[in-house]
């Protein structure tokens, strides 16, 4: 059989972070270590305040650390222009949130093609099929001109699948994606965000407090005292 190494993604060595309250420093990541091949799928769980989203946000390069590096396919971000940094995010990342950002005065289709817009500077013939071969994944292809008010939290979260996934890239971070939502809905929401990930060849992490949704990726992370463990 032929066999490949797959290509690396994302790779963070001993990113340290701590936030000043008032005189007092409090150490939030104390020397984390993190990678992720292409396509592949990596959970992170951990408790509230323990460091998840600090961590989504250095890696995502919207953040600083204190020390540490990251590499997004092999090339160290902290050697880019801050104009560079955010050009390299648009292509290469996607974000999913927990209250989904969408903008408020656009509908459906227009939330999905502002990204490609703004990843792309304009829209071409390619980039709307795209956007409309999304809207059909993730079952919303006849709500596209519905205003996000009128949409339900799981069809928006759908809606803002999709917007993370219109500029193809490598990457996609998703911050309790499904930390809104009902259980059956948030279900649902996973097995698309996953199942569409891994269709695309994308690769994702995941922070989740739900223990099946982080159940289904290959390698799973326990955020812990400012450490990263793969056990628990
Ligand atoms: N901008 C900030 N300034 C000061 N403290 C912060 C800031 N952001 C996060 N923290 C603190 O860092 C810790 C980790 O926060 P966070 O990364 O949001 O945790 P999680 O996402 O795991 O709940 C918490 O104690 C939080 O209060
Ligand atoms: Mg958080």
């Amino acid at each position: 059989m032929h066999c490949v190494a797959n290509r690396m993604i994302l790779e963070a060595n001993n990113i340290e972070k701590a936030y000043m309250s008032g005189e007092q420093k409090i150490p939030v990541l104390m020397g984390v270590d993190f990678k992720i091949a292409a396509g592949e799928f990596v959970s992170i769980q951990g408790e509230s305040g323990s460091g998840k989203t600090t961590l989504l946000n250095i890696l995502a390069g919207l953040e600083k650390c204190d020390s540490g590096s990251i590499s997004w396919e092999s090339k160290q971000i902290d050697s880019l222009s801050l104009d560079e940094l955010a050009k390299r995010r648009r292509s290469f990342l996607g974000m999913v949130f927990q209250s989904y950002y969408l903008v408020p005065e656009l509908n459906a289709l227009d939330n999905v093609l502002l990204a490609a817009r703004i990843a792309q500077n304009g829209i071409s013939e390619r980039i709307k099929n795209k956007t409309l071969f999304l809207l059909e994944k993730v079952g919303l292809l006849d709500r596209q001109k519905q205003m996000p008010n009128t949409l339900s939290g799981g069809e928006r979260q759908r809606i803002a699948i999709a917007r993370a996934l219109v500029t193809e890239p490598s990457l996609v971070l998703a911050d309790e994606p499904t930390g809104n939502l009902d259980e059956h809905t948030g279900n649902r929401v996973m097995d698309l965000l996953s199942s569409l990930c891994s269709e695309l060849d994308t690769a994702l992490i995941l922070v989740t407090h739900n223990k099946s949704h982080a159940e289904l990726a290959k390698s799973k992370i326990y955020l812990e005292r400012g450490k990263a463990c793969s056990e628990k």
